[in-house]
């Protein structure tokens, strides 16, 4: 099983990156899913009903998301109905939250469960992600070995922690948020490919997708300040690929991909 994974997706630049680029991906590395996390889809603040449906169009079969589900107000609207969109399965009232963690990708005759999680660590208080998460993919397993967990968390000892609590349950742990890909990809002992973090995709002379100037006067100052994505500039398209054992779920391989427009790229 062939899948492409695609990191925080950051606003307009991000998902011309996306757009653009997709198609080439798809070309060379011929993915049965392709799954994406769109959190910072809108102007870096969640993702709008248009917004998603642009991305199904673009060739996008599932999009996760992460502590910012919830910025676009008319997620509410849409999130009950939209098959193919997840948000993080630790809520603490997880039945009456809006939307579901986890939704499965049909592949022919396989299925690729696909579960997003919230880390704790400098993050909101969701429930345990180790604990909610182990139960799910418990439940998926019946379904499936071809497990794949988002993991959108800030620390890297949380997510290295839920890479090794999850190896050899589950087909691949990758990490999303920080926006900074790691270069640490590697298949664990039991079968399970991993990745700190695979990265953002968006404006890449920024600080994480954003203008950078406001930040810095951020640090500077501790005043309060606008994060705001540029309409135009050189873009950055930040995700990982991976191939899957049809038969046992176990990874077989995971390659980091990045691609930046005013460089030479690779991928
Ligand atoms: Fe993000
Ligand atoms: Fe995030």
């Amino acid at each position: 099983m062939k899948i492409l994974f695609i990191g925080d997706v950051v606003g307009s630049i991000g998902r011309d990156m996306l757009k653009e680029y997709l198609p080439k991906l798809k070309e060379q590395y011929k993915p049965q899913a392709t799954v994406v996390n769109g959190e910072n889809a809108a102007g870096g603040r969640g993702i709008t009903e248009k917004i998603y449906k642009e991305m199904l169009q673009s060739g996008v079969d599932l999009v996760t998301m992460g502590n910012h589900t919830w910025d676009q107000k008319e997620i509410m609207d849409f999130i009950d109905t939209s098959k193919k969109l997840i948000r993080p399965a630790n809520y603490p009232n997880n039945e009456i939250t809006p939307g579901k963690g986890i939704a499965y990708i049909k592949i022919n005759q396989l299925e690729l469960a696909v579960i997003n999680l919230h880390g704790r660590a400098f993050m909101g208080d969701l429930e345990d992600p180790f604990r909610v998460g182990k139960e799910i993919v418990e439940e998926a397993k019946k379904r499936t070995p071809h497990i794949l967990i988002d993991f959108h968390a800030e620390a890297t000892s949380e997510k290295e922690t839920m890479g090794w609590y999850m190896d050899g349950h589950v087909s691949a742990v990758l990490g999303t948020h920080t926006h900074v890909q790691t270069n640490d990809a590697r298949i664990l002992p039991q079968g399970t490919a991993y990745q700190t973090d695979v990265g953002m995709t968006g404006f890449y002379d920024g600080i994480l997708g954003m203008k950078k100037d406001s930040i810095i006067q951020k640090f500077l100052t501790q005043m309060p300040a606008r994060f705001e994505t540029p309409e135009e500039g050189p873009g950055r398209l930040n995700g990982c690929y991976l191939e899957l054992n049809d038969r046992t779920g176990k990874a077989v391989k995971i390659k980091p991909i990045r691609i930046d427009t005013d460089h030479p790229y690779f991928y």
